[in-house]
């Protein structure tokens, strides 16, 4: 008996299984003119593909609030009703397949302005006018090569948190049933979680839960805006990876952050690691990040999704049916196989419906 092919509610939203794909970045959008920021034919093909392949739920990439949101210039964006509405061709298809989407909110603060991977993935030289001026918590730059921020009055925080709150209104309109706010990977509000990168003296840096106001707010302004039946999910670093006594992100801040996001109207929590320090080393191997979604499932009872090297469906499965996590989010490996659940279901013994289309095979 398979429990990674039972359904899922959260709130008034069923997810036919639980094997889900994770965002993932295309950079494959325009990154000047009317259509900038709007998914194309690429991210059609991404979504649809994994979609009629069996994923039960797809988030988008990290998806703008603002242009300067922008990890890279070709991202999608949410920040404009032509992007909401270019969205509606893959959320209409994905619901036709049975399939929930959802959106990935995103800013990504001091690490944005950066070229594509397949050109270089560095940050992009200030002179040149595909690059902007980048934003943070802090006036500390994520490495060497990248700018340094302009530290963010608390009057330009809450205009990002008003953006974050158009861009779900917009994401309801454009179809998706599950918003999730990202909140991992050293983007913006990783930035003001972690000492490491937050060292404002003012009411959004210091103790622990002056750090977390940005997020909370975030996830508030959000909530107001998102359906009482529908998801919001957010993800999170659950670590910085950083030695002990250096100044980070750690385990126990992950729970204690858990706590409050469930405590304002988050359904579940998306737990990664890493992002914010681009020197640490990361112990990645199969499954390593597991137990952070364990520890927070297992500590508050908020419902998790496991991320990080998930590739067999044996392993994945036990994720699940031992209860330290509620689903799994592939990334790779639905890029090597966007098939994956359909083989993972034949491995388990599961069923898992095929489109009418291709049921004689
Ligand atoms: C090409 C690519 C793009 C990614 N873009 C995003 C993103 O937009 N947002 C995000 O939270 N994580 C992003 N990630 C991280 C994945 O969501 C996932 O957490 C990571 O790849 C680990 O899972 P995996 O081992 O199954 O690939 C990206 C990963 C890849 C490979």
């Amino acid at each position: 008996m398979s429990n990674l092919f039972e359904p899922l509610t959260l709130r008034g939203l069923t997810i036919p299984n639980r094997v889900w794909m994770a965002p993932m970045c295309q950079y494959s959008a325009a990154g000047e003119g009317p259509d900038t920021g709007a998914p194309n034919d690429w991210h059609f093909q991404h979504l649809a593909a994994r979609a009629v392949g069996g994923s039960g739920l797809i988030l988008t990439e990290a998806s703008a609030v603002a242009p300067e949101g922008r990890i890279s210039p070709y991202d999608l964006g949410i920040w404009n009703d032509r992007q909401a509405e270019a969205f509606r061709r893959s959320t209409g298809f994905l619901t036709s397949q049975g399939v929930v989407p959802g959106i990935q909110l995103a800013h990504a603060g001091r690490k944005a302005a950066t070229d594509a991977p397949w050109s270089g993935g560095s940050p992009i030289d200030p002179d040149d006018t595909r690059a902007w001026p980048v934003v943070g918590p802090s006036a500390l730059p994520f490495s060497g090569a990248h700018q340094t921020p302009d530290e963010l009055t608390t009057d330009e925080i809450a205009a990002i948190v008003g953006q974050f709150a158009d861009a779900a209104r917009r994401a309801l309109t454009a179809g998706f049933k599950v918003a999730e706010v990202h909140g991992a990977h050293g983007y913006l509000i990783h930035q003001f979680l972690s000492p490491y990168s937050n060292t404002r003296t003012d009411s959004y840096g210091g103790p622990l839960e002056n750090r977390m106001r940005f997020a909370l707010e975030v996830v508030d302004a959000v909530r107001a805006v998102w359906p009482e039946d529908l998801p919001l999910f957010f993800r999170s670093s659950a670590t910085d990876w950083l030695d002990e006594g250096v100044a980070g992100w750690t385990g126990d801040d992950n729970v204690r952050l858990a706590k409050e996001l469930q405590a304002h109207g988050v359904d579940l929590l998306d737990v990664s690691t890493g992002g914010n320090v681009p020197d640490a080393t990361i112990p990645a191997a199969p499954g390593f990040q597991v137990p952070f979604a364990a520890a927070v499932r297992e500590q508050t009872g908020l419902a998790t999704a496991a991320v990080g090297l998930i590739t067999d469906p044996h392993q994945a499965e036990e994720v699940v049916s031992t209860g330290r996590a509620d689903a799994v989010l592939l990334g790779r490996q639905l890029l090597r196989d966007p098939y994956w659940p359909r083989h993972a279901a034949a491995a388990l013994g599961a069923t898992l419906p095929s489109a009418p289309q291709y049921a004689r095979a």
